[in-house]
């Protein structure tokens, strides 16, 4: 986490080779190699101890394993290795996903669940988040409370949208822009969806999905919000490598935010909030084309 004033680094100075490597590595200099009783050995400078992002760099650089971090293993990595992944089966993976929104009526095993969990824990983290965090709700139960109070939700959002001064406040709450993307997207979708949904015909919200990840952070933190969006987006590929549908879904992190109730049932800590969640099952129905996406602009300069 940032500003931790005592970096939790460690060097081993009998093993230590004094290439440098880590002070040359590290994005926030804090190691530094320094000569003490007339011989260079690495330290941490202990005015910018506070800089640490706890990324490891310095750990993984080290050709002798002579730094150690508090609360990070390493594992082995050859460099020379070839990429884990194929370059041309991996855009094959990008081009092939699509968004999944009907699902099979079968639970996602628990080892798909794990898999999912731990490729988005692999993701980067802007500030070193170590209180960043997935909630994976399976419990049909408790999936079930959780969504009708999702949609309660939303239904006073759609009450507040209906009057003049609901609208001002709901501007006020939510900035300008968000507020123009809630009119013109949200609102026109959630009329249809909220009558669905009462009638007792579907879930267009998490879309009837038997697993929900709900990705969530510290409000305080720096860039929470893309660290889970990139978490997420870890997770949604490995689901798709594994034959798990995923659905990006933008609609649960808010109504779980505004609701005492889900809160509390999820079990979102004090001070943080739901950023992105993740829709998962196995898809009813398979995709037989590829689908060239609008693409945004690329420009070479
Ligand atoms: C940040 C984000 C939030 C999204 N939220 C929702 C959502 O709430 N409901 C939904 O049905 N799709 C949601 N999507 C999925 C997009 O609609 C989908 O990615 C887009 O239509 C492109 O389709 P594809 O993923 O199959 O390429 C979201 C996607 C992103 C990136
Ligand atoms: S990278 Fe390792 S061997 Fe090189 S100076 Fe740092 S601690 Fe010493
Ligand atoms: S963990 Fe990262 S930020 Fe901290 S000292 Fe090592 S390389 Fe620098």
């Amino acid at each position: 986490m940032l500003m931790n004033v005592q970096p939790p680094v460690h060097f081993d100075h009998a093993r230590c080779t004094r290439c440098a490597l880590c002070e040359e590595i590290c994005p926030r200099h804090v190691p530094e190699t320094t000569v003490v009783g007339g011989q260079r050995v690495p330290r941490v400078n202990p005015k910018r101890a506070e800089l640490c992002i706890r990324c490891g760099h310095c750990v993984a650089i080290c050709p002798r394993g002579a730094v150690r971090m508090d609360g990070i293993s390493a594992g082995e990595h050859s460099p020379s290795r070839s990429p884990a992944v194929e370059p041309g089966a991996l855009q094959e993976l990008f081009t092939t996903r699509r968004s999944v929104r009907r699902f099979k009526d079968a639970p996602v095993t628990r080892d798909h669940i794990d898999r999912v969990v731990t490729a988005a824990l692999s993701a980067p983290s802007a500030a070193g988040s170590t209180s960043r965090g997935i909630i994976t709700v399976t419990d049909p139960t408790a999936l079930d409370r959780m969504m009708r109070e999702i949609h309660r939700t939303y239904e006073g959002l759609m009450r507040a949208l209906g009057s003049t001064v609901g609208r001002f406040f709901v501007r006020r709450y939510v900035g300008p822009r968000r507020f123009r993307a809630v009119t013109s997207f949200v609102q026109p979708a959630l009329r249809w969806y909220l009558r669905w949904y009462r009638e007792g015909e579907r879930d267009e919200i998490s879309r009837g999905a038997p697993a929900v990840m709900v990705f969530h952070g510290p409000i305080d933190e720096p860039s929470i919000d893309e660290t889970c969006m990139v978490m997420a987006t870890h997770g949604m590929l490995m689901a798709t490598a594994i034959g798990v549908g995923s659905l990006m879904n933008g609609m649960i992190p808010p109504a779980c935010n505004q609701n005492r109730e889900v809160r509390d049932l999820i079990g979102i800590p004090e001070g943080h909030e739901a950023y992105i969640s993740l829709c998962l099952g196995y898809p009813r129905y398979q995709f037989r084309k590829t689908i060239r996406r609008p693409s945004g602009s690329a420009r070479y300069v």
